[in-house]
């Protein structure tokens, strides 16, 4: 078994998919291809082995946490608006134990009061918001520090 920790789980929830389509103002207007495309050239660029998981179902998100022990070192999640009240996944993730770095493409601490909390940020290394696909590439370079890959 190899014993570099260098593989990271990028965990997209509830809407992402619809990139492209949502308020480009917070947004921007790339597609969430194109955004899986540019996150996965940061993790060539940076020797993380990235995999990618994305859904609209709660249970589904959470079930994936379930099954990543020892399939991953570390994961980078924006769960979408589950951020802001989803438990089961807040659960989930600490479940999981693993190294996680939350990203928001938009800037939730100057968005509307409901978007102002995350139930899962004090379950992670670091938040990262507001830096549209940019704050993946921060988030991954966080977690390589941390898993010293
Ligand atoms: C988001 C912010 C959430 O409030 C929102 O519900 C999303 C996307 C972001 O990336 O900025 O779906 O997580």
């Amino acid at each position: 078994m190899s014993s570099v920790r260098n593989r990271i789980e990028v965990m997209h929830g509830v809407n992402l998919d619809q990139l492209g389509r949502r308020s480009p103002a917070h947004y921007g207007t790339a597609s969430f291809d194109e955004l899986q495309f540019k996150v996965d050239g940061f993790g060539e660029e940076l020797d993380l082995s990235l995999r990618f998981f994305q859904t609209n179902h709660e249970g589904d998100f959470v079930e994936r946490l379930h099954e990543l022990d020892g399939t991953v070192d570390g994961i980078v999640l924006n769960p979408g608006a589950w951020t802001h009240y989803s438990y089961a996944i807040r659960d989930a993730l600490e479940l999981a134990a693993l190294p996680a770095v939350e990203v928001h493409l938009s800037d939730i601490h100057k968005r509307e009061e409901f978007r102002r909390h995350s139930v899962i940020s004090d379950l992670c290394l670091a938040t990262i918001s507001g830096q549209g696909i940019d704050g993946y590439r921060e988030a991954l370079v966080r977690l390589r520090a941390e898993l010293g890959a």
